[in-house]
């Protein structure tokens, strides 16, 4: 540190601590005061004025957070660092916004200190536009279900707490080991999520699919703790599917009738371990089908179908739409459509009529659901499979799901870098349409992804 005499306050009711904190700081050219408890520290604060405060968390008579507040209030320019034995997510995301330039856990390595130390020194003399708060936007971060949370391992990526609608504040550090006792303490408290940034978003998918796979595995684990994963599966992939092209209270609306259904299937066996055959063939086909049920849902509604009846055949075609590809080999259903032989495709063609009968043996399925299965691939240019169907012929819901499934396949393509976005997925499909999909619906479709 190359300017001399910046006066540090370190405040901590251990004396040894502190004592041999302010020894190792004097090292620096600093100027360095003491207090062992934060009333005595608001004395010397009002008449020093030092610069740098370092103080413990949690001490007699006035707490850290307590000075903190003190501090906002009467020496807005005095910065703090404060230093704890007991890491508290909570305490941690206060301190940070009210401004504390960093909260370190006891015992921390000096450098860490040192390293805080520089950085709030070097900034204060840039004084530039950091002191400006930067609104966070909403739109960057997503919500991660705490109650599910996977506790007792380092977490891939930082966490964040929702303080307002614009503000997120960061209360794990990637690296970081995520505490049962934390998030036990945090839902207490009645914290319900925590976002990570989106940019992380696809590593926690594969960190989530990955874990949903040990726990399948897993016999010991019991049916509820099963179930809770299957749904948090399903609320992940759902985020997933959140595309910043479309309104997003149209998917949050969408989301809980595909919810509901959900809790349908969760509760008749045979249909959830159909579902969780899907999943079996891996994530790919567990979202495709997630996300036809999801954007059959919102297409419906675009179209002015609002009856919930509707919504949810859909809803359930949706998530069974391409059950039967279980009854067929997976080495044709691994491939593209487009480069099987005629016979991998006349074998592949078949998906349809093996769903109804799969659906059928199990029973009480609605007929409108088995229609949209048997018929989500025919067109009404007859060009489509496995009868040839047209126009008129082709149940409406079951011509809606076929055309959100094609959409499905071009902007979540199992090969992810072939995936395009959702506004050029409309374009391509209108301007390919041959008379293969309803004009009225790929328009619906284009203004519910604003395409102009
Ligand atoms: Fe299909
Ligand atoms: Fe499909």
């Amino acid at each position: 540190m190359s300017e001399v005499l910046k006066k540090i306050l370190v405040i901590d009711d251990y004396e040894d601590f502190r004592e041999t904190l302010c020894e190792q700081l004097e090292g620096e050219s600093l100027k360095i005061l003491q207090a062992k408890n934060g009333k005595e520290a608001q004395g010397i604060i009002s008449i020093e004025k030092p610069k740098l405060i370092i103080s413990d968390l949690r001490m007699p008579e006035v707490h850290g957070l307590e000075l903190l507040h003190w501090l906002k209030r009467n020496h807005p320019t005095s910065k703090i660092i404060l230093m704890t034995g007991h890491p508290d997510m909570l305490e941690r995301a206060e301190a940070i916004e009210l401004g504390a330039l960093g909260l370190l856990f006891k015992p921390f390595q000096y450098e860490e200190l040192k390293s805080l130390i520089q950085k709030h020194f070097s900034l204060a003399r840039e004084k530039s536009k950091t002191s400006e708060r930067k609104e966070d936007d909403e739109k960057d971060f997503l919500q991660v279900t705490l109650k599910e949370f996977i506790t007792g391992s380092n977490s891939k990526y930082p966490l964040y707490l929702k303080i307002s609608n614009t503000r997120f504040v960061k209360i794990i550090n990637k690296d970081e080991k995520v505490e049962v006792e934390e998030i036990d303490r945090l839902i207490k408290k009645g914290v319900k999520c925590l976002y990570i940034k989106r940019d992380d978003y696809n590593k926690y998918i594969a960190l989530i699919l990955k874990v949903n796979e040990v726990i399948k595995s897993k016999s010991s684990i019991d049916d509820e703790k099963k179930k809770k994963f299957l749904f948090h599966t399903n609320e992940v992939i759902m985020e997933k599917l959140y595309h910043s092209d479309f309104n997003r209270d149209d998917l949050v609306q969408a989301h809980s009738v595909v919810k509901s259904s959900l809790q349908v299937v969760s509760n008749n066996s045979t249909l959830s371990s159909l579902l969780k055959t899907l999943k079996d063939y891996g994530e790919h086909a567990y979202a495709h089908n997630l996300a036809v049920s999801l954007y059959s849902v919102m297409l419906s509604k675009q179209m002015g179908w609002h009856a919930s009846k509707t919504l949810s055949f859909l809803s359930i075609g949706g998530l069974f739409h391409d059950i039967g590809i279980k009854k067929i080999n997976s080495e044709i259903t691994g491939k593209d459509y487009q480069i099987m032989t005629s016979e991998e495709k006349s074998a592949y063609e078949a998906h349809p009529v093996y769903g109804v009968e799969i659906l059928t043996n199990i029973g009480d399925i609605p007929k409108e659901v088995l229609q949209i299965v048997m018929q989500h691939h025919e067109r009404l240019n007859s060009t489509g499979y496995p009868f040839g169907l047209s126009h008129t012929s082709i149940y409406p819901l079951a011509q809606l799901v076929g055309l959100v499934d094609r959409f499905v396949e071009l902007v979540l393509n199992h090969t992810p870098a072939l995936s395009i976005t959702p506004k050029a997925a409309v374009k391509k499909l209108i301007d390919e349409n041959e008379g293969e999909f309803n004009k009225e619906m790929l328009k619906n479709l284009s203004s519910l992804f604003s395409v102009p």
